[in-house]
């Protein structure tokens, strides 16, 4: 495998050299928490009718992290967050803007970006919620890195953090093998002799909205006696119809971030895809003519964390030393909505 020319990369990004006069974003630290309590294959084979074989076979996933019933997503993203933090090396009321990216917020409304605020001290920052589902984490770093490059905020946190567990059907084994909690946090400021995000991609079709969603509890559907007593409260999803659309999405945002900073898949360090199946990692791997051992995957320690995953693979990567400073990374997910996205990052 080529090595990446590092050094000259990170003004090759066309945004970050013209439209915003040359003021680039970088994820200066990363952190992430995952509750204690562990959910193996063989436990769930207790209580609904799988088996770690069809689990593992079918999904690569062995177990996954539960969150106690008074832990909370604000209190897993704030755990996630203060992490981070210590590592930037600033203190939480430097932080000009906190954005959470989650399907299970706390409550439905204030934003869990205004109950982590206040957990961890950042009383300056602006805070809201970001829902674009398991592609959350990097909507919020495209979104973050807007407000880098417009000199808008010097310092903004993302989180991705999710505590699936509150709507999983336990009774659903299409679903419930699957999901797990956890989150991931990066901070973003301007400082070229750091990690820079070259550029980030998004992209959706609501005209799939259907095929992975919880259909009540929002306006549509309002919580009833009914509604419950329907399980509509639980997450759904058509398996079939999400694998296909994930590796073909995966595979095009993939492509896209890799053409706009004219790099070729040799040249990148570590691969970081959304970890919600291995057989999915391993698909969109091949298409992109990847070698096997550029692409990180944890999911069988976590399974599907949604927004939490690719903050937390991230992380990973980098504290178990997989990532050196100046390796290219891409980063590229998939989830409800559908969404998509992917980032190039100079490490
Ligand atoms: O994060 C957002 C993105 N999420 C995804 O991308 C997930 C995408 N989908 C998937 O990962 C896969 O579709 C699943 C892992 C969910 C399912 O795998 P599959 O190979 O598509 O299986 P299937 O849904 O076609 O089911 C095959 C069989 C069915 O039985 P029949 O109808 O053939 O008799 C299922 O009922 O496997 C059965 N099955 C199970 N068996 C044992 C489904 N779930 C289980 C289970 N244990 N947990």
């Amino acid at each position: 495998m080529s090595s990446a020319p590092a050094k000259s990369l990170r003004f090759r990004n066309p945004r970050a050299q013209h439209d915003f006069k040359g003021r680039t974003s970088s994820i200066v630290a990363v952190g992430s928490y995952v509750p204690e309590r562990i959910l193996t294959n063989a436990e769930l084979a207790r209580t609904v009718d799988t088996s770690d074989e069809w689990i593992t076979s079918r999904t690569g996933i062995k177990e996954r992290r539960i969150a106690a019933d008074d832990e909370f997503t604000s209190d897993i993203a704030s755990k996630a967050a203060l992490m981070a933090i210590g590592r930037a090396g600033i203190t939480p009321s430097e932080i000009d803007l906190i954005i959470v990216a989650t399907i299970t917020p706390d409550m439905l409304f204030p934003s869990t970006a205004c109950l982590v605020q206040q957990k961890i001290g950042a009383r300056r920052a602006a805070a809201f919620d970001l829902e674009a589902a398991c592609s959350g984490f990097i909507y919020g770093l495209e979104i973050g890195q807007q407000f880098i490059m417009s000199r808008t905020y010097d310092t903004v946190l993302v989180i991705g953090a999710e505590k699936l567990s509150s709507i999983i059907d336990w009774s659903d084994r299409n679903t419930c093998v699957l999901f797990g909690d956890g989150a991931g946090a990066a901070i973003l400021q301007n400082r070229p002799d750091s990690h820079g995000l070259l550029t980030a991609c998004m992209g959706a079709d609501g005209s799939k909205a259907e095929l992975l969603c919880m259909p009540a509890g929002g306006s549509r559907c309002p919580a009833t006696s009914q509604s419950v007593a329907s399980r509509l409260h639980y997450l759904r999803m058509d398996g079939k119809e999400t694998f296909k659309n994930a590796v073909n999405a995966m595979l095009t945002a993939a492509q896209e971030v890799l053409r706009r900073c004219e790099l070729d898949i040799t040249q990148i360090k570590c691969i970081i895809p959304h970890q919600a199946n291995r057989r999915i990692i391993d698909a969109v791997g091949e298409r992109l003519g990847a070698q096997p051992e550029q692409l990180f995957v944890n999911l069988e320690k976590y399974g599907n964390t949604s927004a939490a995953s690719v903050a937390i693979a991230l992380d990973e990567a980098v504290q178990s030393g997989r990532i050196q400073q100046g390796d290219l990374l891409l980063l590229v997910v998939f989830g409800a909505g559908l969404t998509w996205g992917a980032a190039i990052i100079e490490w």
